[in-house]
C-alpha cells in the first residue's frame, strides 16, 4: 500500500483524493501509519497500541496499520507533535501540557485535582459533549487532530535525596517537570524550583544531579529505571496526568468513511484495553521498584492540598476554560 510518507508529500487534497478515488465504500486511500512514542515496550501505551495497528489492519484488510517507535526514536514529545503537524510522522502520543503550548483550553485537564482518578478522567476526556470543539481546534493552525487519550495515571514526586512529607522538604530542589507553565508553577507552588526536561533526558538528569527530583506515574518510574537514582518515592498524587493521541488532520481527512469507522472503533479499543492494562502495571510497577530498592511514603496529603488548589483560579482565564473545568468536576463522583 502506499506509505503515510507517500500521502502526506502529495499534500492534503491529494490524499483526500486518494483516499474518495472509485467512489463508494471501497476507498483505495490507506498507509501504514507511523506512531511516535516516548515510552518503552514494556509500557501499557506500546502494548495497546501495538495491539490497535494489528486490529485495524485485520478490519481494513491491510489497508491501514500502525507502526509503533517507541523510545523518542523519532524524535521526544514536542519534535514528534511538529513532525504529525508536518505530517512526516502520521501520530504520536504526547503528554497534555504539549497541546497546553498550542492551545491554552488545553491546560485545564493538566491541572492539579481536576480529575479524582483514572475512571474519572477518562469519563471526562471521551465525551464530546464536555470536549466539545477542542480536539479539532488545533486542525486549522496545526494540522493535528486530537483522537481521544490515555491516563497518565496519579502523578507523585520521587527524589534522590529522601523522602518527602511537606512542600517544605522541596525548599531549594531542582524538580524536573514537563514544558509547562503551568507545571512549572504547580512545581513552584509545591515549594521546589522548576527545571523543564525532556522525559528522555531525566534518567541521566537525576544521575548527573541537573535534577533532585522528578514527578510521574508509578509505571514510568518503573519503565524509564528512574527508581535507580531517585529511590525515594512520596505519594503527593497531586495529579492525574493525561496523554493524547494526535494524528495529521489531512491523513485522517483522507480517510474513506468506512475505514474512519473501522479505525474508531479500534481506536476506542484501544484506550479501553489501555485503561485494563494501567491498573495491573502500576501494581506490578511498585513491586518492582521495590524489589529494585525504591521506597514508598505517604505525605502530608492536605499540605500538598492547600498550595495546589489555588492554581484552578490563577490559570483559568477564559469562558471555554471556565465551561471545561466547570464539566469536568461536575462529572465527578
Ligand atoms: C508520562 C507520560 C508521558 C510524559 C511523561 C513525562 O510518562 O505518559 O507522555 O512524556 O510522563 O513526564 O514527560
Amino acid at each position: 500500500g502506499v506509505t503515510a510518507l507517500a500521502l502526506a508529500a502529495c499534500g492534503g487534497g491529494d490524499a483526500t483524493e486518494d483516499a474518495t478515488a472509485g467512489g463508494g465504500g471501497a476507498a483505495e486511500g490507506g498507509a501504514t501509519m507511523r506512531l511516535a512514542l516516548n515510552q518503552t515496550e514494556e509500557h501499557p501505551s506500546y502494548i495497546a497500541l501495538d495491539n490497535f495497528g494489528e486490529r485495524l489492519s485485520e478490519a481494513t484488510d491491510g489497508r491501514w496499520d500502525v507502526d509503533v517507535f517507541p523510545n523518542e526514536t523519532l524524535g521526544a514529545q514536542q519534535e514528534a507533535l511538529q513532525l504529525v503537524s508536518d505530517g512526516s510522522v502520521d501520530m504520536a502520543i504526547v503528554s497534555g501540557t504539549q497541546l497546553e503550548n498550542l492551545n491554552e483550553d488545553f491546560l485545564v485537564f493538566n491541572l492539579p485535582k481536576v480529575f479524582d482518578d483514572v475512571e474519572h478522567q477518562m469519563s471526562v476526556i471521551h465525551d464530546p459533549e464536555v470536549t466539545g470543539d477542542l480536539y479539532t481546534s488545533l486542525e486549522e493552525s496545526n494540522k493535528l487532530t486530537v483522537l481521544g487519550g490515555f491516563t497518565q495515571g496519579a502523578r507523585s514526586i520521587y527524589t534522590t535525596y529522601g523522602p518527602v512529607e511537606t512542600p517544605a522538604d522541596l525548599a531549594g530542589k531542582k524538580l524536573r517537570v514537563q514544558e509547562s507553565d503551568l507545571h512549572i508553577a504547580m512545581a513552584e507552588a509545591m515549594g521546589a524550583s522548576a527545571t523543564p526536561m525532556a522525559f528522555g533526558e531525566l534518567y541521566t538528569g537525576l544521575q548527573s544531579g541537573v535534577v533532585d527530583a522528578a514527578e510521574n506515574n508509578e509505571v514510568s518510574y518503573w519503565t524509564q529505571k528512574h527508581y535507580e537514582v531517585a529511590p525515594n518515592w512520596s505519594y503527593t498524587n497531586h495529579l492525574v496526568g493525561l496523554d493524547y493521541l494526535i494524528i495529521n488532520s489531512d491523513l485522517l481527512a483522507g480517510m474513506s468513511e468506512d475505514d474512519r469507522a473501522i479505525f474508531d472503533e479500534e481506536w476506542k479499543a484501544t484506550y479501553e484495553e489501555h485503561t485494563e492494562l494501567w491498573a495491573t502495571a502500576t501494581e506490578e510497577a511498585i513491586t518492582s521498584a521495590k524489589d529494585g530498592g525504591a521506597t514508598f511514603t505517604e505525605v502530608d496529603e492536605e499540605a500538598f492540598t492547600a498550595v495546589l488548589e489555588p492554581l484552578a483560579a490563577e490559570f483559568i482565564k477564559t469562558d471555554t476554560q471556565q465551561a471545561l473545568y466547570d464539566a469536568a468536576r461536575a462529572a465527578a463522583k
